[in-house]
């Protein structure tokens, strides 16, 4: 694929989750673009992430769960960089399991890790974005906002409210020049999802069956769209959400059952 990154102009861009999977690939699209990033993780790995990515990246520990790690967090972007001009919030957990029989304590973490999140790093970001005139703003929801499957009830629920509270979010903070966006992922291939294969080649085909183009995404192209969010092409976009899930969320009734 042909494919430049996106300039986002030494920008300053806090990414959540950038140790692995998406949030890995999203920092790295935002580096190949000339963005100064910060790799904010529970994962210590994302300090050898940054290291590999170079002297534009950083790594700070956070667990997003908490409130006092996040107002750390955004103490030290302020005084490091003193400004942020990107906050992607990734990170994120898959739990799934029974309807009858989910546990109170794990709706609880999935809220938490998932949806307060994006509350809680979005209002310290629009702090800092609106002091110096502006911002933008990528919470990273899934395809399980529009369509879902069973066990996946309080996952597919945080994922709604994602897309949700972002276009509540862009109204909120439009007038300070801060665009808000969400961008809905499909099935991505993760180190998780690559470990399954291993385990499960025979997977790779329904997998690549369920898209309309017979194939599901890279990091590197949801890192590309969310590049693109963040960078000065996409001034006319906020409140939006990006379906990036190669048509799954499109199909009514699968190939193979056409009749
Ligand atoms: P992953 O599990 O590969 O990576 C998640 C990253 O978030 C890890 O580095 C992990 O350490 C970090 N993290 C987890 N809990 C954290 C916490 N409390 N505080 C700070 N960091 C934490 O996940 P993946 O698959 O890359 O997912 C990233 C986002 O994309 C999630 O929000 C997920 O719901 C969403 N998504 C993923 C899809 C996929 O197929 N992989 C599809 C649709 C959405």
């Amino acid at each position: 694929m042909n494919t430049s990154a996106t300039d986002l102009n030494s920008k300053v861009i806090l990414v959540s989750g950038a140790a692995a999977g998406i949030g890995l690939g999203i920092a790295r699209q935002c580096c190949a673009g000339g963005a100064r990033v910060i790799l904010a993780d529970i994962n210590k790995n994302a300090r050898e992430r940054a290291v590999e990515l170079g002297d534009s990246a950083l790594y700070i520990p956070v667990d997003v769960s908490s409130v006092d790690d996040i107002t750390r967090l955004f103490a030290e972007v302020s005084e490091r960089y003193g400004r942020l001009d990107g906050l992607v919030n990734n990170a994120g957990i898959t739990i799934e399991g029974d309807f009858l029989g989910f546990a109170p304590e794990t709706l609880d973490r999935l809220w938490q890790v998932n949806q307060r999140s994006v509350f809680l790093m979005s209002q310290q970001a629009a702090i800092i974005m609106r002091d110096q005139g502006g911002g933008s703003i990528v919470n990273i929801a899934s395809n399980h906002a529009g369509a879902s499957v069973p066990g996946y009830e309080m996952y597919a629920g945080t994922k709604a409210g994602i897309v949700a509270m972002s276009r509540a979010m862009a109204w909120s903070l439009g007038e300070f020049g801060i665009r808000v966006n969400s961008v809905s992922p499909g099935l991505t291939h993760t180190e998780a999802v690559a470990e399954v294969l291993e385990e499960k080649p025979e997977l790779l085909e329904s997998f690549n069956a369920m898209h309309a183009d017979g194939r599901y995404s890279t990091v590197e192209e949801i890192g590309n769209l969310v590049a693109f969010l963040l960078s000065d092409l996409a001034t006319a976009m906020t409140g939006a959400n990006l379906l990036a899930d190669h048509g799954q969320s499109a199909n009514l009734v699968p190939r193979d059952q056409l009749v």
